[in-house]
């Protein structure tokens, strides 16, 4: 029989897959032209495919200075369906190449969410003449066997390509993971663990994670599982990732596991832990449930491999909830801005901060001080800075001549940040859209510091340094074009800068190929 949490995943998809159906032959969309650049709602310093459907970042892997992005992509529709990875390159994971698709679908199956690693050591043995091999974990989904409701559904495969990411090859012994019995198995997240000197696998096994190790990327052995009783469960646990960041020069654990549905706002959210991971198990040093977005609209999210010291966040720009609804034509869904996560201290609490990376603040054009209370002229993406002397009621307005808005700030009376979309344009498309959303604040600083990522479909805001993010996408008949700033007593309000941001396609002949 199946739980809930199953048929909900079951659920997700089978409105996709009785359109599929009806559809007696899909038609793939070219478009040649850069006029896609253009099109309303196309974020403009975000990734977005030209045409058809995306959700996940999948293996995400830096190289011989390529950011690499795979992505879950369905190029013959823009609603969900058999899963490909689309590829993307980029120089500073702003500024973006589209490649030629990079994995299909096999006899295996849909190739569903997973991660990529650059094999430096040639652990396993593709690697030929000096050429490293980038290697692909994914998970393959085979539809068949959903149909029939079997319970094998998703095992685990690899592909590795010795041209930098260019072509692939399917690995002949997949799957390398088999299925012990779980519906939902899947979505490998890998990384080489140094001092047991063997490649980890964080896997999202139903209700908890799931690791193994592998000393070649083919055979894997399990090592524990963790979180069953722990975090949040208001659904499936999907998309893990584990990975080390320092915190006062001592190495600690942050493990990742997305959540769809049971987000802080509804519908799809990234949740973390903090802890200790010793190469078999993870321990958690506390246990209360923690988000790295509280906004609708980050998911799926996990971070680049082989960065160094950075340790660089990218999540998909949607939710569950209305991602295949959303009122775009020719495409759906982009990814957030690329993120820097670092630990912070409150208390006794470890808390994941993350901000924009420096990379996307290099698209910065002109920048303008604002006073509070006045209206400021938007035109295309901007970041805004916002510092107050006083932790107070103050609150952002985008707005457009047709009188639809988002309106974001901080409310002292709940000590929280909030981003309201109830009148931000085109929202009829889900009756869950037209929503305020709060998230808490944890700094106990006296000011507030909030930085703003705006694009023309999009707010991301980031507030005490990121240790409150929200993410947030909108729908307005025409962009918006004005900004104010209010606050009951204006003199809380120190400063209000606001940068245009370059649009990626300003001069980006790469990207419009
Ligand atoms: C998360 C997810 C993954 C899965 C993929 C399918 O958004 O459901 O768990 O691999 O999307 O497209």
């Amino acid at each position: 029989m199946l739980n809930q949490k199953t048929m909900f995943v079951y659920l997700k998809y089978i409105p996709v897959i009785a359109l599929l159906a009806s559809c007696t032959a899909t038609k793939k969309m070219a478009s040649q032209d850069s006029s896609f650049a253009t099109e309303q709602h196309r974020p403009q310093i975000h990734f977005s495919p030209k045409t058809g459907w995306m959700n996940d970042p999948n293996g995400m892997v830096y190289y011989n200075g390529t950011y690499h992005l795979f992505y879950q992509y369905y190029p013959d529709s823009t609603v969900w369906g058999p899963m490909h990875w689309g590829h993307a390159t980029s120089k500073d994971m702003m500024h973006w190449q589209h490649q030629p698709i990079a994995l299909y679908p096999d006899s295996l199956g849909y190739i569903f969410s997973g991660s990529a690693v650059a094999d430096v050591n040639n652990t396993s043995g593709f690697g030929k003449s000096g050429h490293v091999p980038l290697v692909a974990i994914f998970t393959s989904h085979d539809p068949k066997r959903e149909k029939e409701h079997r319970n094998d559904v998703e095992n685990q495969s690899i592909a590795y390509s010795l041209d930098e990411g260019k072509t692939w090859t399917k690995y002949s012994g997949n799957p390398v993971l088999k299925n012990p019995g779980i519906r939902d198995f899947r979505d490998p997240k890998v990384s080489w663990f140094e001092e047991g000197k063997k490649w980890i696998m964080t896997l999202a096994t139903q209700d908890r994670i799931t690791f193994f190790s592998s000393p070649n990327l083919k055979d894997w052995t399990k090592e524990s599982e963790f979180g069953k009783d722990l975090g949040a469960h208001g659904g499936v646990w999907e998309c893990p990732d584990l990975f080390p960041l320092n915190y006062e020069g001592k190495k600690q654990w942050v493990l990742v596991v997305n959540l769809n549905p049971g987000g802080p706002n509804g519908g799809s959210a990234t949740q973390y832990f903090v802890g200790n991971f010793d190469g078999h198990q993870f321990t958690p040093y506390q246990t209360e449930t923690k988000w790295i977005d509280y906004g609708p609209d980050e998911y799926a999210g996990i971070t680049w491999s082989n960065t160094g010291d950075r340790k660089i966040f990218l999540g998909w720009m949607s939710n569950w909830q209305y991602a295949n609804l959303v009122p775009t034509k020719k495409w759906r869904s982009a990814m957030t801005v690329p993120r820097e996560l670092r630990l912070e201290k409150v208390g006794e609490n470890f808390l994941v901060a993350s901000k924009p990376a420096e990379e996307v603040t290099r698209l910065a054009a002109q920048t303008m001080n604002l006073e509070s209370g006045t209206t400021g002229k938007l035109n295309g993406p901007a970041t805004v800075h916002i510092a107050t002397s006083k932790a107070a009621d103050f609150a952002i307005t985008l707005s457009n001549d047709k009188g639809q808005k988002v309106v974001l700030g901080y409310d002292k009376a709940s000590n929280s940040y909030f981003i309201d979309r109830t009148q931000s344009g085109k929202v009829s498309f889900e009756k869950g859209f037209a929503a305020r959303h709060t998230a808490p604040r944890f700094s106990t600083s006296e000011s507030i510091d909030l930085t703003l990522i705006i694009d023309n479909a999009s707010a991301e805001l980031f507030a005490d340094n990121g240790l409150t993010v929200m993410t947030e996408i909108f729908f307005p008949d025409s962009d918006y074009s004005d900004f104010t700033v209010q606050a009951p007593d204006r003199s809380t309000i120190r400063s209000v800068q606001m940068s245009r941001l370059k649009s990626i396609y300003e001069g980006n002949s790469l990207a419009q190929q």
